[in-house]
């Protein structure tokens, strides 16, 4: 693997211009390199702060062939790229992560059979690409459980509940059963999810931020806080399983793992994300060096910063659906005026329901504390 180190003032290339890319860009120019989007959007979030975007749509070979050739190392802000168009970028530029990462990252299968190959528990899971697979996998692992397509899924969508055999017919024709490719998953009883971050350096390094404790509705993320409330135990197993998938895909760069933690604290992984991540958010305000840097200095060969949390801190999302495009001035007063509360809003032109515009962080004694900090102001920011 290339231990290249690239400096501030090298350029940065990141495939995908959405919040993640905004912050990644943010966090990259305030270091000093220079960062160049691809995206299909001119005005997409990340492209209203980086030093260029190149508009095109993501799976756009030559695009991604342009913005190679004009970077000196390229990352992801999107994990769903064609993996051989990927792997033929690489005589141009290093890409960190690598595609073998990327490869794994965007198929459900292979994410499970990643962490099963290194003995980290999954939900029970078959793979299903006709109606007689899934009957015989709704026999094997019952219900209820969730039917879901195994590329492309993200914020819930490609997901259908099997709640009895009956849903089995209008889930499977829901999701193009058939034509794509689907996975059958046990339904878990959870007391709790929580996601590990860790970052790991081209040398092996490796920095896990502290657990966080993630509140979902209706498979988009809500809320999240740090540290978790869990047993010392749990957050040491947690990070220990995190650690083992980032050594065993060989990850230059973020790597989120997201858990379930069940009625008995065991902990059961739900799937990875190799970049920033949502309920990463928080680090920004949290943590001496921001999810978003801590991506940088990996990528870019740099040691890695300490992730550790100088405050309990709480995320909390703003969908489309609550916050419109504008927001009025006595909601951002009043959601200011809450104490170490910060608002980040992504420059998105159009409010679909259940997109996400933003984030407020806020910063308290307790994880509880900084909660509901962060739904105060959310509901002052609502209020308007
Ligand atoms: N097997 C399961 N058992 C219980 N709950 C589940 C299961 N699979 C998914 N969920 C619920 O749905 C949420 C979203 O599912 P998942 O993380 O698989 O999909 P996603 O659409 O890729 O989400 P993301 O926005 O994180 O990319 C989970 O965080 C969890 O709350
Ligand atoms: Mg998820």
């Amino acid at each position: 693997m290339s231990r290249a180190v690239f400096l501030p003032g090298a350029t940065i290339g990141v495939l995908g211009g959405g919040q993640l890319g905004r912050m990644l860009a943010l966090e990259a120019r305030r270091m000093g390199y220079r960062c160049l989007v691809l995206d299909a959007a001119a005005d997409a979030p990340a492209a209203q702060v980086a030093d260029g975007c190149i508009v095109a749509p993501l799976d756009d070979v030559e695009a991604a062939r342009e913005l190679a050739r004009r970077s000196d190392v390229v990352t992801f802000e999107w994990e769903n790229a064609d993996v051989d168009a990927l792997r033929k970028l690489e005589d141009i530029v290093p890409l960190r992560p690598g595609p073998g990462v990327l490869e794994i990252a965007q198929h459900r299968l292979l994410e499970k059979d990643t962490a099963r190959k290194i003995g980290l528990p999954t939900a029970e899971y078959r793979a299903v690409r006709s109606r007689e697979d899934l009957r015989r996998a709704v026999d094997e692992i019952g219900a209820p459980s969730v039917l879901k397509t195994v590329r492309g899924g993200y914020d819930g969508r490609g997901q259908a509940r099997i709640r009895t055999r009956a849903d089995i017919e209008g889930a499977f024709r829901e999701l193009g059963g058939g034509e794509v490719e689907l996975i059958l998953e046990e339904w878990i009883r959870f007391r709790l999810e929580i996601s590990v971050i860790c970052a790991r350096a081209p040398g092996g390094e490796i920095r896990t931020y502290p657990i966080s404790e993630n509140v979902h509705r209706a498979g988009i993320l809500e809320s999240t806080v740090a540290p978790a409330r869990i047993p010392d135990a749990v957050a040491t197993e947690a990070r220990r399983m995190g650690e083992a998938f980032a050594e065993e895909i060989e990850l230059v760069g973020l790597l989120a793992v997201e858990m379930f933690v069940g009625e008995d604290d065991s902990l059961r992984v739900n799937e990875i994300a190799p970049r920033p991540h949502n309920s990463g958010h928080y680090t920004w305000e949290a943590c001496s060096v921001s999810q978003f840097e801590q991506h940088i200095r990996a990528v870019c060969g740099l040691p890695l910063g300490a992730p550790e949390l100088l405050r309990p801190a709480a995320m909390i999302n703003l969908l489309g659906d609550e916050v419109g495009t504008g927001l009025g001035r006595g909601g951002v007063v009043g959601a200011l005026r809450q104490p170490s509360v910060a608002l980040h809003l992504y420059g998105k032109g159009e409010a679909r329901p259940g997109r996400k515009m933003g984030h407020l962080t806020a910063l308290a004694d307790t994880p509880g504390a900084a909660l509901e900090a962060a739904r105060a102001a959310k509901d002052a920011l609502l209020r308007g």
